[in-house]
């Protein structure tokens, strides 16, 4: 269980100060789908940096299975089983897709493991096992084997930042069972996606920082198409 405890995270600029995170409260729970949506710029992807320790927050506090986490450093983050997949994919050049795969899940895999993780995704993995982490994999490419290195982590917490980015619409069915299949972790969703709205127990609504509502899709979905907020991806492809 992740609890955040009157959490703020402000810029201070030569003119002004940037209040980016206003005083967040929320918990997520073990084997439950979080989705946080909210228009671009709410700050979705700063508290889901915050959680992984990318960012330090200003004030407030982060707790995770009752220890506090606020100060610790990435690494042992990752080592209490929290893991992150960016926005934008990060590549670590040198290494072949099985390595990272391999380093993910801290052990030698064997080939029908390696490839399950990658058929999850949607890449077949023959293709796939032996190519190098290089800029000649494609965006969505890149974003799948990014989300096979957290399914090959198999971690307490995941945060998945806009796993939708740059995945074709044909696959979302298939995304959304990636999720669902980690049904015994705690998983956090950063999302503009109705498809994927539509799996979570939870959501919780940022607005220019601050937290408008948590709660279930119905409770959620009048304010999302309200004047003020962004127009859901996806609503058009029913
Ligand atoms: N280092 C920084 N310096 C100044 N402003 C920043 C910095 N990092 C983030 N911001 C601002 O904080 C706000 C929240 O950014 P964040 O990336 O968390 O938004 P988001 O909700 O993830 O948006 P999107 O839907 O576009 O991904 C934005 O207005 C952004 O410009
Ligand atoms: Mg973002």
């Amino acid at each position: 269980m992740l609890e955040i405890k009157d959490l703020s995270y402000n810029i201070v600029e030569p003119d002004n100060e940037n209040n980016i995170l206003k005083n967040i409260n929320v918990t997520f729970e073990d084997g439950k789908i979080y989705v946080i949506t909210g228009p671009n710029g709410s700050g979705k992807s700063t508290l889901s940096k915050i959680i992984m320790g990318i960012l330090q927050p200003t004030s407030g506090h982060i707790f995770f299975d009752g220890q506090e986490i606020t100060d610790m450093p990435i690494n042992e983050r990752a080592k209490l089983e929290i893991s992150y997949a960016f926005q934008q994919p990060v590549t670590f050049k040198g290494l072949k897709v099985r390595e990272l795969l391999d380093v993910a899940s801290g052990k030698k895999n064997t080939v029908d493991k390696l490839c399950d993780y990658l058929s999850m995704v949607g890449l077949c993995a023959k293709e796939y096992i032996n190519r190098p982490l290089d800029d000649k994999l494609s965006g969505g490419e890149l974003k799948r084997i990014e989300l096979a290195m957290v399914l090959a982590r198999n971690s307490k917490l995941n945060i998945f930042d806009e796993p939708e980015a740059g995945i074709d619409l044909w696959s979302f069915e298939q995304l959304t069972k990636i999720f669902t299949s980690l049904k015994n972790s705690c998983n956090i969703i950063v999302s503009h996606q109705k498809k994927i709205l539509e799996i979570a127990d939870t959501i919780i609504l940022l607005r220019d920082g601050q937290i408008e509502k948590i709660g279930s899709l119905n409770e959620i979905s009048p304010l999302l198409n309200s004047r003020t907020c962004h127009k859901l991806q996806g609503e058009d492809n029913e």
